[in-house]
């Protein structure tokens, strides 16, 4: 497990950002205004994870089962991406940080990948914190794919079966871009529900759990510090006494 320099903070923080059109709707607004504003708690979170010494913070902004939404909101939704770079992408630079993507990028709109590639190619020489934004990411359809890519390297008579392991199965997830911070220490989830929702299934498999009532847009720095205080005090054990 890669350490961190203070070690109470987790290396690894991933958030399930819940709550946006419940939050617009509670105001009689579009559920596009509860993203719109959802798109600013994303930008004090960051800010204030970098400056807590995060290593990797993993966002999950767009699932594979999200294209079941309404047209309209999809298609939001896929233009946020577009308008969060062009807005923060100098803060990012200046708070040191670097942009990386998970997912499946093949259904995503040509405009918004360019968005994110030329995000992640600005920020590629950052050195602090990896805001890794989970982008049509879903854990199953990661696993299957894993499987396929070893399984046709077994087939190729490159790789004995014998020779499948964790670590191998790791090297073949989208999260070996973020290697070594590839487990989750710090899972959050907003918005009150207290599910996992297909995200990150292998690399949550010893993490802490943090659940907010508030919703997504509510959020900000001050909540992101409880929960690192929550999880100042667990006890990680690993299967261990
Ligand atoms: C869940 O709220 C939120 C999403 C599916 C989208 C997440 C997007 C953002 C937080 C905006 C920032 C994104 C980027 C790329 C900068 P919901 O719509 O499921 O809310 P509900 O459960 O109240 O309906």
């Amino acid at each position: 497990m890669a350490e961190n320099t203070e070690i109470s903070v987790p290396n690894h923080v991933a958030m399930i950002m819940d709550g946006n059109g419940r939050w617009a709707e509670q105001l009689g607004k579009p559920r596009k205004y509860g993203h719109e504003e959802g798109m600013e708690a994303v930008r004090r979170v960051t800010i204030r994870a970098s400056e807590r010494g995060i290593k990797v913070l993993t966002l999950y902004a767009f699932s594979t089962e999200n294209w079941k939404r309404p047209p309209q909101e999809v298609h939001f939704l896929m233009q946020l991406p577009i308008r969060f770079f062009d807005r923060f992408v100098p803060e990012l630079q200046e708070k040191n940080v670097r942009v990386n993507m998970i997912g499946f990028p093949e259904k995503v709109p040509a405009s918004t990948k360019k968005a994110i590639y030329k995000a992640m190619e600005e920020t590629k020489d950052n050195t602090g914190m990896i805001l890794n934004f989970a982008f049509n990411y879903g854990s199953r359809a990661e696993i299957a794919k894993a499987t396929q890519a070893i399984c046709q390297k077994v087939v190729a008579g490159e790789i004995n079966v014998k020779e499948i392991n964790e670590s191998l199965i790791e090297q073949h997830l989208f999260t070996e871009s973020i290697s070594p911070y590839q487990d989750v220490d710090l899972l959050i989830r907003s918005s009150g529900e207290q599910r996992l929702s297909n995200f990150l299934l292998w690399q949550n498999a010893y993490s802490e759990f943090y659940f907010s009532d508030l919703l997504w847009p509510e959020f900000n720095g001050d909540v992101l510090d409880e929960a690192l205080l929550s999880y100042k005090n667990r006890q990680r054990r690993y299967g261990a006494v």
